[in-house]
């Protein structure tokens, strides 16, 4: 049995008001006992080690609800572009080029930067998933995992069946660190019968879904072309809503598509700096929270970000409303549950998102003793406003320390950078012959 004690400045997340300037948290194997001021722990607690950070600030670690990790081989490769031409000449013939070793290395590097930037769970959607599982494995944090599925294409029924097996081999490894849900791509790239077809496999399962939704005006022209409907009506009358579902993105909503989403508990990853990067538009988060929609943050996959940052991604999301609505749009502390027991609602991770006790032991420190951090008038306003990946300084999942004092324990980074520079030239010297 494993006991650790934590003194620290601890925002536990669990309310507003609650931040302990002097605080501690106690940890046994993998989830906390305890959470308050300094001396709170309970009587007769005899650590086997004893952490000093009075100059840290003690969070839950954040959840990226949206990405597709192994994307990262692509970082810097093509930026810049009009959207089917990236797409088309760009991403697509990159990624068919991905072997499973490929994706290994790449999910790799993508959770090597989220340990650094303080990123506990995530929810991928991509192909190769038993390798980007085993990544997670290694790395030590949680993932939820959907194998991206695109039914009218050439591997859509392949892709079903690995999905399934996915389930059966992967929901609940590393003592539940990872979870399974389904992942069709999105409406348009999905025939409604094959949508149906995934909802009767995920419920029989009683996984969830994780779905691309609304994400560009073409989407939606394409739809309604097509339907005569939004893409949430017509998702709606297929009947893929009802169980747990995360749908990405959903930028362009009509008033009755929110009441739809509310209704239905359809939890939103809203991706800020993707659909500025991409011009996809900017999601009526406010409206949304306003009738009462679940919404997490995510950072979509590398090549439309660049980085996996989700400090940048509180700053974007909050003044991307700012912008959009108003000043009082989004305050900081609104921000941060996005980020953190608002990610875990999304992903319907029930023990992570907060720290207290019986909770699952996800934590992160941040060095708060630097110049952009003084003075201290607000936390919250500190870590959504000023923060940035590099401030982390530890990171813990289920009770284990994946990063202290900066050095990722898990991973060989080195090699990681290594192996992930190395698989990316390669593909695109092929690719330039
Ligand atoms: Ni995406």
């Amino acid at each position: 049995m494993s006991k650790i004690l934590i003194r620290a400045m601890v925002l536990p997340m669990t309310g507003p008001d609650v931040f302990y300037p002097q605080g501690e948290i106690t940890i046994v194997d993998d989830r906390i006992l305890s959470v308050g001021e300094r001396g709170s722990a309970p009587s007769g607690f005899v650590p086997d080690r004893i952490l000093d950070l009075p100059n840290d600030v003690l969070m839950p670690g954040l959840i990226n609800t949206h990405t597709h990790a192994a994307m990262t081989l692509l970082r810097s490769y093509a930026d810049d572009l009009p959207l089917m031409p990236w797409l088309n000449e760009k991403v697509w013939p990159f990624e068919e080029k991905l072997t499973d070793e490929d994706i290994y290395w790449g999910t790799a590097l993508a959770l090597c930067e989220m340990i650094r930037s303080g990123t506990t769970t995530m929810l991928d959607m991509y192909a190769s998933m038993d390798q980007v599982a085993e990544a997670v494995l290694k790395a030590g944090t949680r993932a939820v995992l959907s194998r991206g599925l695109i039914g009218n294409g050439p591997n859509g029924e392949q892709a079903f069946q690995e999905s399934i097996d996915l389930v059966e081999r992967y929901h609940g490894a590393g003592k539940g660190r990872v979870k399974i849900m389904f992942g069709p791509h999105a409406p348009y790239t999905c025939s409604g019968e094959y949508l149906q077809k995934v909802k009767a496999e995920a419920d029989r399962l009683s996984v969830g879904i994780h779905i691309h939704v609304a994400e560009t005006r073409d989407e939606i022209n394409i739809i309604q072309e097509k339907f005569g409907k939004t893409p949430v009506q017509w998702l709606d009358e297929l009947g893929l809503f009802g169980g747990h579902v995360v749908a990405a993105h959903c930028v362009h909503l009509t008033p009755e598509d929110m009441e739809i989403l509310a209704r239905k508990h359809v939890c939103v990853a809203h991706n800020a700096e993707s659909n500025m990067k991409l011009n996809s538009g900017t999601a009526p988060i406010i409206e949304l929270q306003g009738k009462g929609v679940i919404v997490g943050l995510g950072t979509d996959g590398a090549s439309s970000n660049n980085n996996l940052d989700l400090f940048g991604e509180m700053r974007s999301a909050a003044f991307q409303q700012k912008l959009r609505v108003s000043s009082t749009a989004l305050p900081a502390y609104e921000v941060l549950k996005m980020a953190t027991v608002g990610g875990a609602q999304t992903l319907g991770l029930e023990d992570v998102g907060i720290l207290a006790p019986g909770f699952k032991a996800d934590l992160i420190t941040l060095d708060m003793d630097q110049p952009h951090f003084y003075p201290r008038f607000s936390i919250p306003s500190h870590l959504v406003y000023s923060a940035h990946a590099g401030d982390v300084r530890t990171v813990m999942v289920d009770g284990i320390f994946l990063m202290e004092e900066r050095k990722i324990l898990t991973m060989d980074v080195k090699k990681v950078c290594q192996e992930a520079e190395t698989r990316a030239k390669r593909i695109s010297t092929e690719l330039s012959c």
